[in-house]
């Protein structure tokens, strides 16, 4: 299951390293497009990147290759098969420039189930932990920038105020815990990596809360959503803009929060994600009934911060936009939903 996922399972696409690789038909929602577009011109101008994207198949990683080429940059999505980060012999292939020379290597991959990873520390560590800090070796040895994707449960979700990158870090659960390490793997290995913390992601290219709450308001089961954990609800597409503008604006190293800027629970984002299916897919009306319970109703193998929502103000104070408010990102995620959920 995914990260922020309980419930629904399935297959993603999966394709060979391509460059140039086109963007999939099934997102082309007009909203998403518009603002990938105001991006293309800029940076086509400024610096194209040759940029390796590790999980870019997966749900942020997809989204993150239409970005980047839509700035006309050079980018290399290699699948599992091709580079299993858990793999030595891949890696050295990486770091013999197999996959060609680059300028910008950005991980997305990751042990993304974190109930299960209660259960299976030892795989969830290598994937989330062990290979972060591999690939940061490589990075630096070839003298490539290294961004790597790290995750709201890092903390304990006992602040009452948005998370900076200064607040203290104390993983509740063994996901936490590896991706925590991989932190701190990268880091120490290559001192000028970007960590991009983000949260609650939903996209169209992968399993996600709103995805499984359409489908199961859709099927008419009763709802019951928590309504006693708050965070930053992420949409992929806007998440993609802002790290190719990390990428971009070569930014020192260190810690980024790249989060959506509203605060809210699992329930509140439920409501949207319906209404806005409802009134922009479907355009009829239908009662949305959803019964807000607490955690204690739905005990989940790993515990999850009550309060992560993460603040945006160092990125933004790079001069990069903040993301679409959530229903409005929320329009745009509905709209490139395929027919069938
Ligand atoms: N989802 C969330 O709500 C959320 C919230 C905060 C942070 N994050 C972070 O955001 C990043 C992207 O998450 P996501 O939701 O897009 O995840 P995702 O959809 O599960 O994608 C992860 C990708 O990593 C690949 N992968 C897994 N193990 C690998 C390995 N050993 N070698 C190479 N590739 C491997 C997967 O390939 P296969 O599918 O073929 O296994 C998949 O393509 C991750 O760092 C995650 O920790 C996610």
């Amino acid at each position: 299951m995914h990260e922020q996922e309980r419930s629904l399972s399935g297959p993603q696409n999966r394709e060979s390293v391509r460059e140039g690789r086109p963007s999939d038909p099934s997102s082309s929602g007009a909203a998403g497009l518009e603002t990938q577009s105001e991006h293309v011109s800029v940076a086509t101008i400024e610096k194209p990147k040759r940029v390796l994207v590790t999980g870019g198949h997966g749900m942020l990683g997809s989204d993150l290759v239409i970005e980047l080429q839509g700035r006309g940059w050079t980018v290399t999505a290699p699948t599992i098969k091709e580079l299993d980060l858990r793999q030595k012999g891949h890696l050295e292939s990486l770091r013999k420039r197999d996959f060609g020379n680059l300028d910008w290597v950005v991980n997305c991959a990751a042990y993304t189930d974190v109930d299960k990873a209660e259960a299976e520390f030892f795989d969830a560590h290598q994937v989330n932990g062990v290979a972060p800090g591999a690939l940061a070796f490589i990075c630096e040895k070839n003298e490539w920038r290294f961004l790597h994707v790290s995750t709201d449960f890092v903390f304990d979700g006992r602040s009452t105020e948005p998370y900076t990158e200064k607040h203290l870090t104390v993983p509740e659960g063994k996901y936490g815990v590896t991706k925590l390490m991989g932190e701190k793997n990268a880091i120490e290995n290559h001192a000028r990596t970007v960590i991009a913390r983000t949260a609650w992601l939903f996209g169209p290219h992968g399993r996600s809360f709103p995805r499984t709450i359409i489908k199961a308001w859709l099927e008419g089961k009763d709802l019951k959503v928590v309504n006693d954990q708050t965070g930053s609800p992420t949409y992929t597409a806007d998440l993609a803009r802002v790290l190719a503008d990390l990428v971009l604006h070569d930014v020192e190293g260190g810690v980024y929060h790249t989060a959506g800027p509203d605060a809210m629970t699992w329930h509140d984002l439920a409501s949207i994600a319906i209404e806005t299916y409802r009134d922009a897919v479907l355009g009829q009306p239908r009662e949305v009934r959803i019964e807000p319970v607490p955690s204690s109703a739905w005990p989940t193998p790993a515990k999850r911060p009550a309060y992560s929502v993460l603040s945006f103000e160092k990125t933004a104070a790079l001069g990069i936009q903040p993301m679409r408010s959530t229903p409005a990102a929320m329009l745009d995620f509905c709209m490139r939903l395929p027919k069938a959920l």
